[in-house]
C-alpha cells in the first residue's frame, strides 16, 4: 500500500509529484505529503485525507516552491499510527535535512526506536518508517555520503520497504531502494522520475527501470548509478513501459465502479480474441508453458489469492476438477505462507491477482517456486512483480481498474480460468468434444447477455432502494456459484459497510439460520442446474423464518413468485457459466445500495486497491 514518486531534472517538481500522487492514489488515500527542495531548505508539506486537501495546502505556499525540480511524495494507507498529519510521509530526521518516503512495514522498528532514542532521536510520530529516517540520517553523519549511508541503513532493517530519501546537503541527489515492495525509475533527458507504479510516471517517459530487491540507485540529473547491496555496480536494465497514458475518465458515470461494470462486455470480446477462435480450434494461451508431459504428472493443483481474486479462485477450482479431472486446493495467500504447505514439483501452483503485487499472494508464489512448483500466474498487470515471478501467465487484459471494489478484472479472471480450464482439457482430452463446443459457443455469447441486463439496470435499482436501510445482508448459493455468494457479499460489505455474508445454502441450517427474522434479507443465487432444487428447498427453510427473500435467477418458474418478495431476471446460461452472468446484478445491487446510502464508491474507508503489505 501507499503510493511514492520522486522526480529530479529542471522541470516544477510539485506539479509532477501531485500529479504522480494522483495517479497512485488507488495504493491509499488516507493522507499525502510532498518534501520539496526550496533553495538552503528542504520543505516538508502534508494534509490529513484526500489527496484534494495537501493540493490546498500547497496552493497556500506555491511561492516558495515554484522554483523548485527536486522532490518526493507520498500517498498514504496508514499501517502503524493513525492517518493524521503528523503520522503523514515525508518524514524526517531530528533536523530536517534528511526526508524520506517509505511504502511497506518496517518489522523490527521497535527494537530500533529504542536503540536510536538511546543515541539521541527525537520521534515525532508513531510511524514505523520514522525509524528509517533517524537511522539513516545517523549513518549520514557517520559517513557523509548519501548512499551509503541507506546502503548501510538497510542492513539493519528487517520487513518490507520502497524507499525514497532526499539530503539537504546533496541538493542534486536522490537515492532510492527497494525490498518486496514495487520501485520503478523512469528517465527523461538529464532527469529522473521515481514511483511505485507506473501510471505515475507514463505521461513523462515509456524509458523505466525496475528496482530488484536490495538494489540502490543514486540518482542526479545527470546520471544513474545503481549497485547492490554491497556496493558493486550494476548495469541497469532499461526496458520500455508497454503502457499508453490513459486520462482516468468517468466518461460520464458517476463513479470508476459504475463505468468498470458497464466494460465488462468489451472486456471479456478483448480477452477471447486470439484466444478462442472458432469452436474447433483449441484454446490458444501463448505465455503458458505447461507442457503434456507436466501434465501429466501434475498430482495436483493449488491456487492462492486474496479477497475477490480469491472467489475467482473458487470457481477456478471448481471448473478445473471439472473439466480436467485433477485435485485442486484453493487457498488464501495469507494462509498459505504460514504453515507447513506440501508442494513439490508435481504441484501446479495458480497464482491470481488483480495487480499482481498483493503482499501475501507475491510471497506464497515464492515460496512455491522455491519448492519445485510451476507457477501460474492469472494477472491483470502482466508487467508485475508476479508477472516477473511466472513459469506461466495468464494476462487477463481488463484495463487499469481505478475503483477499489473489483468489478471488470473478477469477471476478467473468470474468463481465463475458462480459458485455462479448457486449454489444459484439450491438452489432456479429458473433455467431450461436444462439451467444449457448447462451452466456447455460449462463452462467446456472454457479453450480449450482460449487455442485455446493463440496458435494464431499473429492476435493480429498485431492489437496491427497497433494501439499502438494512444492517445485515445474507447471500446464499450452492455449487459453482457459492464464491457467486461470497463475492456479492464482499462487494456489498466493501463499499456500503452493510454486514453482508455469504453461505453455502446447505450450511444454513447448521447455525446462521439462526439469524433470520422478517428485517433479514436472504438472497438466493438460484441458477438452473445440478442444484437448483435443493437450493429452492434452503430458500423455502429460509422464507419459514420470515426472512425478507430475493431471488436472482434464470428460471421462469411461476412457482418462484410465492417464495420470493423481489425477483431479479437474468437471461439463461448454461449452469457452468452461470457465475459470470449471475455477478453483474450482484456488483450493480451492491453499486446501487452504496450510492443510495451516499457512500463513497470508488475509495470507501479503510481500503487500498493493491495491498503490498502482509
Ligand atoms: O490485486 P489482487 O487481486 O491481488 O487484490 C486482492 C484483494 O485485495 C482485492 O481483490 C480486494 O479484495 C478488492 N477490494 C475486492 O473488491
Amino acid at each position: 500500500m501507499c503510493g511514492i514518486v520522486g522526480y529530479i531534472g529542471d522541470k516544477p517538481v510539485v506539479d509532477i509529484l501531485i500529479d504522480g500522487l494522483h495517479q497512485l492514489e488507488y495504493r491509499g488515500y488516507d493522507s499525502a505529503g510532498v518534501a520539496v527542495q526550496c533553495g538552503e531548505k528542504i520543505n516538508v508539506y502534508k494534509a490529513e485525507g484526500k489527496l484534494e486537501n495537501l493540493s490546498s495546502v500547497l496552493m497556500q505556499h506555491k511561492d516558495e516552491y515554484s522554483a523548485s525540480t527536486l522532490g518526493i511524495g507520498h500517498i498514504r494507507w496508514a499501517t502503524h499510527g493513525a492517518p493524521t498529519v503528523v503520522n503523514a510521509h515525508p518524514h524526517t530526521c531530528n533536523c530536517g535535512n534528511l526526508v524520506i518516503v517509505h511504502n511497506g512495514i518496517i518489522e523490527n522498528f521497535k527494537e530500533l526506536r529504542v536503540k536510536l532514542e538511546k543515541l539521541g532521536a527525537k520521534f515525532k510520530t508513531q510511524t514505523d518508517t520514522e525509524v528509517v529516517a533517524h537511522l539513516i540520517a545517523y549513518k549520514y553523519a557517520d559517513t557523509q555520503n548519501l548512499t551509503k549511508a541507506v546502503q548501510l541503513a538497510v542492513k539493519e532493517i528487517e520487513g518490507a520497504y520502497a524507499l525514497c530519501v532526499m539530503h539537504n546537503n546533496d541538493k542534486n541527489t536522490l537515492v532510492c531502494t527497494k525490498r518486496n515492495a514495487p520501485l520503478l525509475v523512469g528517465i527523461g533527458n538529464n532527469e529522473f522520475y521515481v514511483a511505485s507504479d507506473v501510471p505515475a510516471i507514463i505521461k513523462y517517459t515509456k524509458k523505466a527501470v525496475y528496482l530488484n530487491d536490495n538494489q540502490i540507485v543514486t540518482l542526479s540529473r545527470e546520471k544513474m548509478v545503481l549497485i547492490d547491496e554491497n556496493g558493486n555496480e550494476l548495469q541497469p536494465k532499461i526496458e520500455t513501459l508497454p503502457w499508453e497514458p490513459v486520462a482516468l475518465s468517468k466518461m460520464g458515470y458517476k463513479h470508476f465502479m459504475l463505468k468498470e461494470i458497464h466494460e465488462q462486455p468489451d472486456v471479456i470480446r478483448n480477452i477471447l480474441v486470439g484466444k478462442l477462435h472458432t469452436t474447433e480450434e483449441p484454446i490458444v494461451l501463448n505465455e503458458v508453458k505447461l507442457t503434456r508431459e507436466t501434465l501429466k504428472n501434475l498430482t495436483r493443483i493449488q491456487i492462492i489469492a486474496c479477497g475477490t481474486s480469491l472467489h475467482a479462485a473458487m470457481i477456478g477450482k471448481y471448473i478445473i476438477e471439472n473439466f480436467c479431472g485433477i485435485a485442486v486446493d484453493v487457498e488464501a495467500s495469507s494462509e498459505y505462507i504460514y504453515r507447513k504447505t506440501v508442494t513439490d514439483a508435481n504441484t501446479l501452483v495458480i497464482g491470481v491477482s488483480q495487480s499482481g503485487e498483493t503482499a501475501d499472494t507475491l510471497t506464497a508464489i515464492k515460496q512455491a517456486k522455491a519448492k519445485g512448483s510451476h507457477v501460474l500466474i492469472i494477472t491483470n498487470r502482466p508487467d508485475s512483480a508476479m508477472a516477473r515471478e511466472a513459469d506461466s501467465l495468464v494476462p487477463v487484459s481488463a484495463g487499469i481498474e481505478v475503483s477499489v471494489a473489483a468489478t471488470k478484472s473478477y469477471i476478467a479472471q473468470l474468463v481465463s480460468f475458462y480459458l485455462l480450464a479448457m486449454y489444459m482439457a484439450e491438452i489432456k482430452g479429458s473433455l467431450e468434444s461436444s462439451v467444449l463446443k457448447s462451452l466456447k459457443t455460449d462463452l462467446t455469447q456472454i457479453p450480449q447477455k450482460i449487455e442485455q441486463m446493463l440496458s435494464h439496470k431499473e429492476k435493480i435499482q429498485q431492489c437496491a432502494k427497497i433494501y439499502a436501510n438494512t444492517k445485515d445482508f445474507i447471500y446464499i448459493a450452492r455449487g459453482i456459484n457459492y464464491p457467486t455468494a461470497l463475492e456479492g457479499a464482499l462487494k456489498l460489505k466493501e463499499i456500503s459497510y452493510i454486514n453482508a455474508t455469504g453461505y453455502p445454502a446447505g450450511e444454513l441450517k447448521h447455525g446462521p439460520i439462526a439469524m433470520l427474522d422478517e428485517s433479514m434479507p436472504v438472497l438466493s443465487i438460484l441458477m438452473k442446474g445440478s442444484v437448483y432444487e435443493k437450493l429452492l428447498s434452503n430458500s423455502e427453510e429460509a422464507k419459514a423464518r420470515n426472512a425478507r427473500m430475493i431471488a436472482l435467477t434464470n428460471s421462469k418458474d411461476e412457482k418462484l413468485k410465492d417464495l420470493f418478495d423481489f425477483i431479479i431476471e437474468v437471461p439463461d446460461i448454461q449452469e457452468l457459466l452461470s457465475p459470470i452472468i449471475a455477478m453483474v446484478p450482484l456488483q450493480l445491487l451492491a453499486y446501487y445500495i452504496a450510492e443510495y446510502l451516499g457512500k463513497d464508491v470508488d475509495q470507501p474507508r479503510n481500503l487500498a486497491k493493491s495491498v503490498t503489505v502482509e
